[in-house]
């Protein structure tokens, strides 16, 4: 049993206690586009697997972008926001007016609160799921009404839509869900949204959204709009981009709605490093089909390591998976903790369940020794 920080980094072996990414897939073929080789842990030592960033990135060209903007940090970014906001628009064929860039997606959220909510409005979300907009929501002053997801971990749209009234001015809907990384039919939210009193607004997170592949199931509502005034799709620099810590976020919606809601929006709220980042994020096509490819990858040997402990993660279609502990979640926080591993927080009601963001393949590896440590009697964790 690993005891110490330092053991339990020589326990990892000298590369990967020196940060090295491991290059090579489980079949040992070299993988040809593996980014640089960032340091994965924090100066603190803890192994992340607790944020759902992408434990790759950012891309060597954003990297580059990020040096080479350096210069530009004592100027506000005024031109550079609508260059970055003209890019984004260009990227989904939309109107630059129907694009508000945001600190992260969390000011969007924030911002959709106090634009559509207040005293005496609802906002109806699932059970469990993100809970950025649930704290505005209540700052705000609004009631948060939660609707349990289904057994199969989709947002449960009958129960949603016979709670809405005309007081319920916001939905929320993430898709795929965090924490559950579990998909909502696209049939069923367009079914929904075509139902909704016509003074609700949706917003619809798509935090996730590369990670989710293309299929019936799936298809982003910007790509795929509905042409309604009322959906405003919300994402995100954070997770396949790699640049979480440079905040950055964006809404899509109809240019009236974009206009309501940047009444709300901090002024200058986005920075002058993450405008070249962005842009460079953007044209690094390679680099982000490179790091879904990864992600499957590692997904994969998740689900293959959960399967040889004859576990059954709930179906993934997000960087992260979550699974069926059958113990207090929190006693699995507090295990990985203690070596050194941070895992998602708890999210009730679903307090056996654990989340894991998926890291490089030594941060894995060192999971899932440190899970063969628990000490609950195998039969117990099964299904
Ligand atoms: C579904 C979802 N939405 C929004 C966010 C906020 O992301 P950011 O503010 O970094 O864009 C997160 C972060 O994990 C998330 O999971």
């Amino acid at each position: 049993m690993i005891t110490s920080r330092r053991g339990f980094l020589r326990s990892l072996g000298a590369g990967t206690a020196a940060g090295m990414a491991v290059p090579w897939t489980l079949t040992g073929t070299l993988r040809a586009t593996a980014p640089e080789p960032y340091p994965t842990r924090q100066d603190d030592g803890f192994i992340r697997l607790n944020g759902n960033e992408n434990a790759y990135g950012p891309s060597a060209k954003v990297a580059e972008a990020i040096k080479s903007s350096i210069g530009s940090a004592n100027r506000y970014p005024r031109m550079e926001y609508k260059g970055l906001t003209e890019r984004i628009a260009g990227a989904h064929k939309v109107k630059p007016e129907q694009v508000l860039l945001g600190c992260g997606s969390t000011e969007i959220l924030r911002v959709a609160a106090f634009a559509f909510l207040g005293s005496g409005k609802q906002l109806i979300q699932a059970s469990p799921t993100f809970e950025g907009l649930e704290h505005y929501a209540r700052a705000a002053g609004s009631e948060v009404i939660f609707i349990r997801l289904t057994p199969a971990f989709a947002h449960d749209l009958a129960s949603m839509l016979a709670r809405a009234s005309a007081s319920t001015t916001l939905v929320y809907i993430c898709n795929p869900n965090n924490p559950t990384a579990s998909l909502t039919p696209r049939k069923d939210l367009e079914n929904f949204i075509s139902k909704l009193p016509a003074s609700t607004f949706v917003v619809i997170d798509e935090a996730y959204h590369h990670f989710a592949g293309q299929s019936v199931m799936y298809a982003s509502f910007i790509d795929r709009s509905l042409d309604d005034e009322r959906v405003i799709v919300t994402r995100t620099f954070s997770k396949v981009y790699g640049i979480a810590g440079l905040r950055l976020g964006y809404a899509v919606a109809s240019p009236k709605v974009i206009g309501q809601m940047r009444k709300f929006a901090t002024e200058d709220n986005i920075n002058a490093i993450v405008t070249q980042a962005a842009a460079a994020a953007l044209d690094d096509v390679d680099a982000v089909n490179n790091f879904i490819r990864l992600n499957t990858d590692d997904r994969q040997e998740f689900f293959n390591q959960a399967m040889a402990r004859a576990l059954k993660p709930i179906d993934s279609h997000a960087n992260f998976v979550m699974m069926n502990t059958f113990h207090p979640a929190e006693e699995l926080i507090q295990h990985f903790r203690k070596n050194d591993i941070l895992i998602g927080r708890r999210f009730p009601p679903m307090d056996t369940y654990i989340r894991i963001s998926l890291g490089r393949p030594e941060e894995m590896r060192a999971f899932w020794r440190t899970w063969d440590m628990l000490p609950y009697p195998k039969h117990s964790m099964q299904h």
